[in-house]
C-alpha cells in the first residue's frame, strides 16, 4: 500500500487566499489593516529565512508587516522595551518573537511580556492556560496547522488513538491539547518513553515533532495510520554534489509511505501551514481587538 500524500502546500495556499479575502473586506468595510510585528534577535540563518518568509507572506495577504531585526547582543531590557511599544501600538495586532532567543535573554519573561491578545504564537502563559481549559485562546500555529490537516484527512478525530512524539512547548504539548479537545485518546511520547516503537504502533494518528532526522521508521507505523511529520531537518546530501544538503522530516518517509494511510511530506507538508495559520491568527487578533 502507498499512503495518500497530505498536500500542506496546497492547503496553506487555500488558507492564505481566504485570509487575503478577509483582509480585503476588513479594509473596505471597516478601514482596518491587520498588522503583524515580527522580532528577530541575532543572525541564526534558519530564523532569518523564517522571518523573511513571514514578512513576504504577510504583505502578500494585504496586511502590514513590521520587522524588527536586533543584534545578538541586544539586552533583555531593550527587548522588553520594544515589546512594550508594540503592545501599545494600535496598528500592531499580532506580535511574534522568533525563537530561539540568545542565551542571555529569558524566553519565558519575553513571551509573557507580550499582550496575550496580540500573542499570535499562542505561547503566552494565559493562552496556554486557556487552551488547556478549553477556552477561547490564541492557538500555536504549527499544531493548529496539523489539526486542520488531520480534520481534512479524517473528518472526525473522536476516539482515535493519537501519539505525539515530542513534548516541546511550541508543538508537542499544544498539539496534545488540541487532539484531546477533539476527543482523541492522547499519548505524549518523548526521549525517555519506554518501548517507543510499540507506543507508536498503537497510533491511528502519529505526530512526529522531535527534531531528529528520520528517527521514526515505517515499521513503527500502524498500517493505515495518518502520519504528520513536523520535523524540518537539514542533512548532508552528497548525491546532489559536494557540500549540498536536503530537508528531511522526523519520519523516514520512504519506508513510512508504504505503511501509512496518509502522510505529510517534508518539505511541502506541515511547514507551509505554520505561516498560513500565523496570518489567520493575526486576522483573528485584529477582529477581536476591534470588536
Ligand atoms: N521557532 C520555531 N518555530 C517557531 C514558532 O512557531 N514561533 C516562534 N516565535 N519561533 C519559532
Amino acid at each position: 500500500m502507498t499512503a495518500t500524500l497530505i498536500d500542506g502546500k496546497a492547503f496553506a495556499a487555500g488558507i492564505r487566499e481566504k485570509v487575503a479575502a478577509h483582509v480585503a473586506r476588513l479594509k473596505s468595510d471597516h478601514g482596518l489593516t491587520p498588522g503583524l510585528a515580527v522580532v528577530l534577535v541575532g543572525e541564526d540563518p534558519a530564523s532569518q529565512v523564517y522571518v523573511r518568509n513571514k514578512g513576504e507572506q504577510t504583505r502578500e495577504a494585504g496586511m502590514a508587516s513590521f520587522e524588527h531585526r536586533l543584534s545578538a547582543d541586544t539586552s533583555e531590557p531593550d527587548l522588553l522595551a520594544l515589546i512594550d511599544r508594540l503592545n501599545a501600538d494600535p496598528s500592531v495586532h499580532g506580535i511574534l518573537v522568533q525563537l530561539p532567543l540568545p542565551d542571555h535573554i529569558g524566553e519565558a519573561k519575553v513571551i509573557n511580556a507580550i499582550d496575550p491578545a496580540k500573542d499570535v504564537d499562542g505561547f503566552h502563559i494565559s493562552n496556554v492556560g486557556l487552551l488547556a481549559t478549553g477556552q477561547k485562546s490564541m492557538v500555536p500555529c504549527t499544531p493548529l496547522g496539523c489539526l486542520l490537516m488531520l480534520r481534512d484527512a479524517l473528518g472526525s478525530l473522536s476516539g482515535l488513538n493519537a501519539v505525539v512524539v515530542g513534548r516541546s512547548n511550541i508543538v508537542g504539548k499544544p498539539m496534545a491539547q488540541l487532539l484531546l479537545a477533539d476527543s482523541c485518546t492522547v499519548t505524549i511520547a518523548h526521549s525517555r518513553t519506554r518501548d517507543l516503537p510499540e507506543v507508536c504502533r498503537r497510533a491511528d494518528i502519529l505526530v512526529a515533532a522531535v527534531g531528529r532526522p528520520q528517527m521514526i521508521p515505517g515499521d513503527w507505523v500502524k498500517p493505515g495510520a495518518t502520519v504528520i511529520d513536523v520535523g524540518i531537518n537539514r542533512v548532508p546530501a552528497p548525491e546532489k554534489g559536494e557540500g549540498k544538503t536536503r530537508l528531511v522530516g522526523d519520519v523516514d518517509f520512504a519506508s513510512a509511505v508504504e505503511v501509512a494511510g496518509a502522510i505529510t511530506p517534508v518539505p511541502g507538508g506541515v511547514g507551509p501551514m505554520t505561516i498560513a495559520c500565523l496570518l489567520a491568527n493575526t486576522v483573528t487578533a485584529c477582529c477581536r481587538a476591534n470588536g
